[in-house]
């Protein structure tokens, strides 16, 4: 058995590291004739943080939406904490429980609160009650810094706070593993780094992530592992020290260049 880590006191995550909590194996998916998928094999173990980057198109959120069953594979196996992704029904609500999902675009519900927004799926689908929901949620969101926000509706935020409160909405299912999709590109730059304390706040927690992003200071502050994709594989898998510092492809070495230019 691997040793259990006492979780910190302000965090709610206990976490087990080292064992494998998403096991991705010859994970093949075409859109008609694209290949947006080929051959991905990657394993991401409990408390490890990985970044995932690479130029547009190359696969990166179709991988993340496969991870949560927003998008189906054609072959191969995706196992979350010892089990194959469930096809429907109450499984698979239980799967989207238990991995988390943030958005680019915040995809919080604009008729209701910010409190509403996040004590929603713990109250229909967990089935706390309101008021141990609302305790709860008052907690997360001020964990994230928002809870004076939290009889707003969305669109009085900012886009850092909307970000932040799409981050608390997650945390609220108690998730073994969040997926974040790029969540600080559709922000202004000043509010980009409210936004990756955040989340460099809850990697240091011990929480599990995969995210999309092309912020190279989280990258090597927080990530324990980048995959770099480009054409649907993974083509370089290192320490983000390793990556950036020393590229190997002339795919990687190429597309650093790009983004090192601005
Ligand atoms: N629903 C869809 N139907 C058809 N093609 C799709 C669909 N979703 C994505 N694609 C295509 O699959 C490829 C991979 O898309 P994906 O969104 O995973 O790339 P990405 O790496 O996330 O790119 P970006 O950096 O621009 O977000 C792209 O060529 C895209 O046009
Ligand atoms: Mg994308």
């Amino acid at each position: 058995m691997e040793p259990t880590q006492p979780a910190p006191a302000t965090s709610n995550i206990s976490v087990r590291r080292g064992e494998p909590l998403v096991v991705v194996e010859h994970v093949d998916k075409h859109f008609g004739d694209l290949h947006v998928l080929n051959d991905i094999d990657t394993v991401v173990n409990r408390g490890e943080v990985v970044v995932v980057i690479g130029p547009s198109g190359s696969g990166k959120s179709t991988l993340c939406r496969a991870i949560n069953r927003l998008e189906t594979i054609d072959s191969g196996t995706i196992m979350i904490d010892g089990e194959k992704l469930p096809e429907e029904g109450a499984a698979l609500a239980k799967l989207r429980a238990d991995v988390g999902m943030v958005f680019q675009s915040f995809n919080l519900f604009a008729h209701k609160t910010v409190l509403e927004n996040v004590t929603l799926a713990p109250i229909r689908v967990k089935r706390r009650s309101r008021k141990e929901a609302d305790a709860k949620a008052m907690e997360i969101l001020d964990r994230v810094g928002v809870a004076n926000q939290a009889k707003k509706m969305p669109a009085q935020l900012s886009g850092g706070q909307q970000q932040r409160v799409a981050i608390a909405r997650s945390l609220a299912m108690n998730p073994k593993l969040i997926l974040m999709d790029e969540p600080t590109s559709a922000l202004d730059p000043e509010m980009i780094n409210e936004v990756l304390d955040v989340m460099i706040g809850l990697a240091k927690d011990g929480m599990t992530m995969i995210v999309v992003t092309h912020e190279m200071g989280f990258a090597r502050k927080a990530a324990d592992r980048v995959l770099f994709m480009a054409d649907g594989r993974i083509v370089e898998e290192a320490t983000p020290a390793q990556f950036f510092d020393h590229p190997e492809s002339d795919r990687a070495k190429d597309f650093l260049s790009k983004i090192l230019e601005h």
